[in-house]
Order: C-alpha cells, then structure tokens, then sequence
C-alpha cells in the first residue's frame, strides 16, 4: 500500500470511530414522494426536489424531445462547439424571472459557485484583496470558492445583520472592494437571511451583495421567483425545486461578459447537454402555475413544525420547507433517522462538517409529493421517540 493510502484509510478508520463516516447505498426512487431500499418503500424526506418537478411530465417530455433534436451531449465547452440557441433563449427566462439584465447557465450550483466566486474575487482584476463577509453557515461550495480566489474570508454570525454591520464598520475607511456573501434559504436549517437588512447594509457600505437562492428558487417569493430581490448577483440551481440539474447566475450584462471571458469553471467545462435544457426550459415555463403546489408545501411544513415542536423537538429557526430536528450529538441524529426508516420514513442524518459540531440533526425536507397523512406518519413516528432515551428529543 502507497503511504498515502494507509494516510486515507487512518482518516477513514477516524471518522467511522466519530460516527461520521459516509457511504453510498442503491435506492430506487419509482417517484416524488416515496424512495425504495432494499426492495421495501419509505415516504422520502431526504429529497430537495421541493415541487415534485423531477417526475412531471412536462419536464420528461421536453427533456426527451430536446434529446431526439440536439443530441445527448453538447459535444464540448460553450466557447469551442457548445453554444446552441438554446442557451440563450434560456438565459433570457431566468433574466426574467430574476429580474437581472443577464444570466449565465453553468454546470451545477457548487461549480457556479466555486467558479463563479473565484472570478469574482480576483485580487488582480480587482487591484486589491477583496474584503469578503460570509455568513458563518454558507454552503460549503461558497466558502471553496473564496478559497480557490485565495481570499480570508471574515465570517459573521450566522443570520446576524448587526455583525455583520459591526464587521464591515471595522473596515469603514478600507478602499478595497467589499464583498458580502449569504444564501437565502439556509441549506440545512431552513432559515431566512435577513435580507431586506443585508441589502440596506450592502448599499451604505458600497459592497456587492451575492446571494446563493438555491432552496428558494422555485419554491419561495411571487410566482416562484426566490427571494434574492436585494442581490447584486443570484447564484442559484436547477437542482432543487426545479427538479432537474444545472445552475445559473443572474447579474448584469457586464459581469455576464466578464464570467464568459473569466470564470474557469465556464471556459473549460463541456456545456449542460440538451435534455437537461430541455428540462430546466419546461420546469421555467411551470414555475406560474405552480402557486397551489408552493401553498401545499408551506401549510405541510407549518403544520408539521409546530407539531413537532409540540412533541419537543428542536426544530431551530426554521421557517420553510426545510425543517432540521436538531438533537446535537452526531450518534442521536444517526439513531434518530434509524428510528424513522424503521416507520417507512426515509430522512438523513446530517453530522459536522455539513453542520457546526454539536448540532447533528435529521434534516427534513417537505416537498408537493407529500400527502396530510404523511405528515401524520411522521409525527406518530416521532411521538414514539419519546419512549426511547437514546433518541427522545431534550425536554421530552
Ligand atoms: C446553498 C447551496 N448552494 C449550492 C448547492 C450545490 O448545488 P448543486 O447540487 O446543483 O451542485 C447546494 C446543494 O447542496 C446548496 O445547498
């Protein structure tokens, strides 16, 4: 064995012994709403596929057409073969939708952002280290894009609009150019940036504000729109509620021309292939329609946050479709989504360092697909926890 191999497997033997070792295992997913493993089905909870787009027939059917027509592949990068008109005519939606003068379609949300960033951030086309404030809980892939810009990144509490404040006043004389970074929804808590705030703070401080909408697109804000109103520059996926794959950002048409020209991860990357298009045109055009569906998620998660907070677990600051029950040791939040498969109920387990330490939890993620009474499922399954000392919820 090669002396990094028996490096790795030290690693790996480590955090299995933390019970934080990852693996992969076949499921079947025959829909939006149930996954199957190992031939048994579980209502699934586990996907960001907020408005049961994956399945719909519209996406499917486009996705297959666009298939037949262009081709399986996109054949090379945009700037070498790749650039089909579909590009643009997609782009021009997501403009829309975003209300930015231009978008930019790119391969998945944390190649937008590793690469997105990195362009962004560059000290020579910026003639000075930017200053970057990121909220403490952004995306992994946005902290690796400030770290492929070689940039420090000054981190402030998570949510906290006066910290950040406080930080950026430190710096109030700085001449270097200020950048504050912040997703909308947060990934793994559910919670709302303060925006309105964030944006406010932005303008008196001349710094431009990047905002990662990847769980609100689609899902969250009128017709589906997000809530990244206040940004400078929306990062976000096809991923989650538009149920497909692939990302964008919306910014002006002058940072469009910039990314075309600088951002690595666009240059030399093969461009999205057709049937993923064809998927993201289809869920665009849905988007309008779908206000019945975003109604139903938002009653789902209400309800089921307030019950589950009944029954004592800690939900956090959630206020969307995603709802954390946070029980802190990374064995109970193990044991916990245990509990639930054994009740048909398929939710994972998120351990650090996708969380800070200490706030393990089971990670729930509501979506059109679910029915009132998988809710009630749900929350039987949970009031049974409370019978069992190793994953019965503090205070219970
Ligand atoms: C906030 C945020 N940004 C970006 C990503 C990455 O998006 P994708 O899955 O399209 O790579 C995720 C998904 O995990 C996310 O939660």
């Amino acid at each position: 064995m090669a002396a990094s191999e028996s490096r790795y497997r030290a690693h790996l033997d480590t955090r299995a012994k933390e019970g934080l070792a990852r693996a992969l295992f076949p499921v079947e997913m025959p829909d939006a709403r149930t996954v199957r493993v190992g031939g048994e089905t579980f209502v699934n909870f586990a996907s960001n596929d907020y408005l049961g787009l994956r399945f719909h027939p519209s996406l499917i059917e486009r996705a297959e057409a666009w298939g037949r027509r262009f081709g399986v592949g996109s054949g090379a990068s945009r700037l070498v073969t790749g650039n089909l008109t579909l590009f643009e005519a997609i782009e021009a939606k997501i403009a829309r939708l975003k209300q930015k003068p231009a978008a930019l379609i790119m391969a998945s949300g944390f190649q937008a952002n590793a690469a997105i960033l990195q362009a962004l951030l560059d000290e020579r086309v910026l003639g000075a280290e930017p200053l970057v404030l990121t909220d403490r809980l952004n995306h992994a892939s946005m902290h690796f894009g400030c770290a492929a810009a070689g940039v420090r990144e000054i981190r402030y509490r998570h949510g906290d609009a006066s910290h950040l404040e406080m930080l950026l006043a430190e710096h109030a004389s700085s001449e270097r150019p200020k950048f504050i970074l912040t997703e909308s929804v947060f990934s793994m808590d559910g919670d709302v940036a303060p925006l309105a705030e964030i944006g406010a703070i932005a303008r008196r401080h001349d710094a431009t504000l990047v905002v990662d909408d990847a769980h609100a697109t689609g899902i969250l804000g009128e017709g589906g729109r997000g809530l990244s109103d206040e940004a400078d520059i929306i990062i976000g996926t096809f991923s989650k509620a538009l149920g497909g794959f692939g990302a964008y950002v919306a910014c002006s048409a002058l940072l469009r021309e910039y990314l075309i020209n600088r951002c690595t991860g666009f240059v030399y990357s093969t461009a999205l292939p057709p049937p993923v298009l064809g998927a993201i045109d289809a869920a665009l055009d849905l988007l309008p329609t779908l206000d019945a569906e975003r109604a139903h998620v938002a009653n789902l998660a209400g309800r089921f946050r307030q019950e589950a907070g009944a029954l004592g677990f800690d939900t956090g600051a959630s206020t969307t479709q995603i709802v954390p029950l946070i029980v802190g040791d990374t064995k109970a939040a193990l044991s916990l989504s245990d509990t639930l498969r054994e009740a048909r109920i398929y939710a994972t387990a998120i351990r650090p360092p996708t969380v800070p330490k200490g706030t393990a939890r089971v990670r729930l993620a509501l979506n059109a697909a679910h029915r009132g009474s998988d809710i009630d499922s749900l929350l039987a399954a949970l009031a049974n926890c409370a019978a069992k000392p190793e994953v019965a919820p503090a205070g219970a």
